[in-house]
Order: structure tokens, then C-alpha cells, then sequence
């Protein structure tokens, strides 16, 4: 039984059922169901034993030792704790002078919420995240609701769907042509609430993710050409209405000056790429319609170095060719290495085939002759 207990398909089980159970969420708020109570650190806090009046004279334990001197136990049974630090947590029970559990209670120590700053991303027309950091730690679970507002009264508050696990909400299909939006977010903790506001330009704030699948090619022929495509950030409408403006910036690699170039196409040229040397491109992108919007961030870099006419007869004598294996190869590259691999293996495949099937043949015909004979 314990050999069947450990094997691996009941481990398997075990871990499947385990995940399977429905996760035991929102705990911290469930506390609140069983007694605690919540106090603000660096304050004095009173805790009661019991809701009744008690008389007689009450023992007060945290966490089942007895509580410290300097606290002070009232004439009606009440524990006063003076400015608590956090090592004033924990469990508190009274009891009476028999011994008796009278009353227990959980007291959790942090501060009321304070001002949060705030912060909003729009990598398109259709979507704005909104994420938020605490000025002051808390230390208390909180819960978050927000409103997002255009200028105008009458557009109805959109809704910002709020993630409060990691403090952040997504409004979609925002009013884009309202050029002031509000957004709003209240943080609520067992010691209070507290709203924050931060006033946000959309089309100032779109700042469209980097370009993905920047390619560079050699041009056959050319040793001072070089051809670069890329495709959309994957998080923009492949629509011709939203246009995007691409910047293109190379150099020699190890070179600190860079050259430049702009396009609305996917692809360009570079007409002057330094021959027999690696060289560095890297691709952003922005909004072409709306001038005030944000660049993205720099595609990741890659490096190419442009062709010459022994690239095909020696192509691993030369160190820059190293460099490959920092860039993302061109999907040509890739896909030959590939079809050369699996040729490989389909005649490896095929030789153990064969030799295990002469084998085969051999013992059929050896044990056909012993049996004969
Ligand atoms: C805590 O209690 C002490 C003693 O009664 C008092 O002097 C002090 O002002 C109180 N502190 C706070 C923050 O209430
Ligand atoms: C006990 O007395 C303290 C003041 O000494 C008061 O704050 C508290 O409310 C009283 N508790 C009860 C349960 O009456
Ligand atoms: C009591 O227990 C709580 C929770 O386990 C802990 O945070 C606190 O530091 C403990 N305090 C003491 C004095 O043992
Ligand atoms: C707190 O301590 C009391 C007395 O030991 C115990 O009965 C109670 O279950 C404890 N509460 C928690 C949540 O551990
Ligand atoms: C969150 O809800 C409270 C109570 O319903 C409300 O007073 C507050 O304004 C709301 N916060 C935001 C940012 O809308
Ligand atoms: C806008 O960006 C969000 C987040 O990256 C994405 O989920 C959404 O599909 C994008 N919308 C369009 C129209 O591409």
C-alpha cells in the first residue's frame, strides 16, 4: 500500500486534485469573520475582553505568553497597548482568575490608505491601463474601485475593470476625442479610504509596444546593403486607418554614432551599411497621425553583417559571424538549417531500418533452417 501510495500515477492524482479545489480565495477578507481587529501602528490600542462588563480581575496572553508589563489592563477588563509596533500582533486571550478562556482576538496592526501615484499606459485607440503604487505601506489587505471620466458631464463614467491583486484596471474603448480624461481610484482598508486622481491625455500617452520580427537580410551582390523588415506590434490594428510611422536607426557595431532613416513602410534599405563588418539596426514606432503621441520603446537589436563574395565559400572563418547568434535570423536561414537537419535524420532513420529489418530476415531464415533440420 504505501509502494501504490507513492508510485508515480497516484502522486499525479494527488497533484491534480490539489489544484483542482477551488483555490481558497479572498482569505484575508474572511478573517474579518472570525474576531480581529484591526489598529493603527505607532497609536495606543484597546482591546476588550469580551462585549460584557467583567469584574472580576482578567490575565491577558499574546500569542499564549503573558503580555508585557509596561501594558495596561483596565478595571473593566480591557487590555490598553501603548503606541504598538508591528510585534504587537498576534492572538490576545483573557482569561479569569480560574483560568477560564473568557475571550480571544486577532489584532492586525498597519495604516489607513494614503495617497497612491498613479500611472497609465495606451499601446492603442482601444486600450489604457492604469497601474497604481502605495506612497505609504499599509500592511492591511485593501480593496480598489475606480472611475474613469471623460471632460464632459454627460459621457457616462466608463468602467476600469480592476485587477487588485496586482493594483491595476483596463478601460477599453475609451472616448478618444475627449482630450482630458480623469481617472480616479479609492483604496479601502479595514482603518479607512482614500481617494486619488490623475488627469491623463490619451493621445499624449499612446505610445504604441516595439516593432516585432525585425529581419535583416543581406542584398546578394552588394557588400555595403543591408534590407530590414519588421512587422506591427502585435498590440496595433493591422488597419490602413491607424497608420504607423516607423525610425530606423544602424551603425557599425561598437560605433557610437548612429544613422538614421524614417518610413510608413514595413521594410526599407539601407544604402550605406559598413561592408566586412557587423552592423546594428534597431526599429521604433508611433502613431503617424496624432503628432503629440509617444515613440515606443527600441526594438530589441540586431546585427547583420552585409554580403561579400566569400560569404558562401567560407562562411565560419570570419569571427563576425558569431554575431548570428545574437540577432534574430532571417526565417530563410532558419528553415534551410532546418530541412538540412531533417534530411539528416530521415537517412539516419532509414539505415537503422534497414539494418534492423536484415536482422529480422536473418534470424527468420536461421530458426526456419534449425527447424527444418
Ligand atoms: C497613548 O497613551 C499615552 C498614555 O495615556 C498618552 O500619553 C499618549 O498621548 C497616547 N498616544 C496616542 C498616540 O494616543
Ligand atoms: C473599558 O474601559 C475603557 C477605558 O478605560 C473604555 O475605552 C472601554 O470602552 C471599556 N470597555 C468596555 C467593554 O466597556
Ligand atoms: C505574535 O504572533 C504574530 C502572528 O503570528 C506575530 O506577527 C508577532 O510578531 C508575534 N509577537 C510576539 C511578541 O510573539
Ligand atoms: C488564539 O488563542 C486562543 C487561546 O489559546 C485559542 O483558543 C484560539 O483558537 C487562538 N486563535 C487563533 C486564530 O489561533
Ligand atoms: C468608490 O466607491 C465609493 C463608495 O461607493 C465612492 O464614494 C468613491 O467615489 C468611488 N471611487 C471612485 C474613484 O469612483
Ligand atoms: C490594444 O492593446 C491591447 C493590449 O495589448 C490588446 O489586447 C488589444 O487587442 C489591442 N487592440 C487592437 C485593436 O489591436
Amino acid at each position: 500500500m504505501p509502494g501504490l501510495l507513492s508510485s508515480p500515477v497516484c502522486l499525479t492524482v494527488i497533484w491534480f486534485l490539489s489544484w483542482s479545489l477551488p483555490p481558497s480565495r479572498a482569505q484575508i477578507w474572511s478573517d474579518e469573520v472570525s474576531d480581529v481587529q484591526f489598529g493603527r501602528l505607532e497609536s495606543n490600542v484597546t482591546l476588550a475582553c469580551g462585549k460584557s462588563q467583567i469584574s472580576v480581575p482578567v490575565v491577558w496572553r499574546h500569542n499564549h505568553s503573558s503580555v508585557s508589563s509596561w501594558h495596561q489592563v483596565t478595571f473593566n477588563g480591557s487590555l490598553v497597548l501603548f503606541l504598538v509596533d508591528q510585534s504587537a500582533q498576534g492572538n490576545y486571550s483573557c482569561y479569569d482568575d480560574s483560568g477560564l478562556l473568557l475571550h480571544s482576538v486577532i489584532l492586525r496592526l498597519g495604516y489607513p490608505p494614503g495617497l497612491l501615484s498613479i500611472s497609465c499606459r495606451v499601446p492603442n485607440h482601444t486600450f489604457v491601463r492604469c497601474t497604481w503604487k502605495d506612497s505609504v505601506k499599509t500592511f492591511l489587505p485593501a480593496k480598489y474601485n475606480t472611475s474613469f471620466r471623460g471632460k464632459e458631464e454627460k459621457e457616462p463614467t466608463k468602467v476600469c475593470i480592476v485587477d487588485s491583486t496586482n493594483r491595476r484596471c483596463v478601460v477599453e474603448d475609451p472616448a478618444f476625442w475627449q482630450t482630458i480624461h480623469t481617472f480616479g481610484v479609492t483604496e479601502t482598508n479595514a482603518l479607512g479610504s482614500h481617494t486619488s486622481y490623475r488627469r491623463i491625455r490619451l493621445n499624449e500617452l499612446l505610445k504604441p509596444d516595439p516593432p516585432r520580427s525585425v529581419f535583416i537580410e543581406e542584398v546578394e551582390g552588394n557588400p555595403s546593403k543591408l534590407w530590414v523588415t519588421w512587422k506591427n506590434p502585435s498590440s496595433w490594428p493591422e488597419d490602413r486607418f491607424f497608420p504607423l510611422r516607423f525610425h530606423i536607426r544602424y551603425r557599425p557595431q561598437g560605433s557610437m554614432h548612429w544613422s538614421e532613416m524614417m518610413t510608413e513602410e514595413n521594410s526599407i534599405e539601407i544604402p550605406d551599411a559598413t561592408p566586412y563588418h557587423s552592423n546594428q539596426v534597431q526599429v521604433r514606432a508611433r502613431d503617424d497621425v496624432s503628432p503629440e503621441s509617444q515613440w515606443s520603446e527600441w526594438s530589441a537589436p540586431s546585427f547583420r553583417t552585409p554580403w561579400r563574395a566569400d560569404t558562401t565559400t567560407h562562411p565560419s572563418d570570419d569571427p563576425d559571424d558569431d554575431i548570428y547568434l545574437f540577432s534574430t535570423p532571417p526565417e530563410t536561414f532558419t528553415s534551410k538549417t532546418h530541412g538540412v537537419v531533417q534530411e539528416d535524420d530521415g537517412n539516419l532513420g532509414l539505415v537503422i531500418l534497414l539494418v534492423l529489418f536484415s536482422i529480422f530476415i536473418l534470424t527468420t531464415v536461421l530458426s526456419l533452417i534449425f527447424v527444418i533440420w
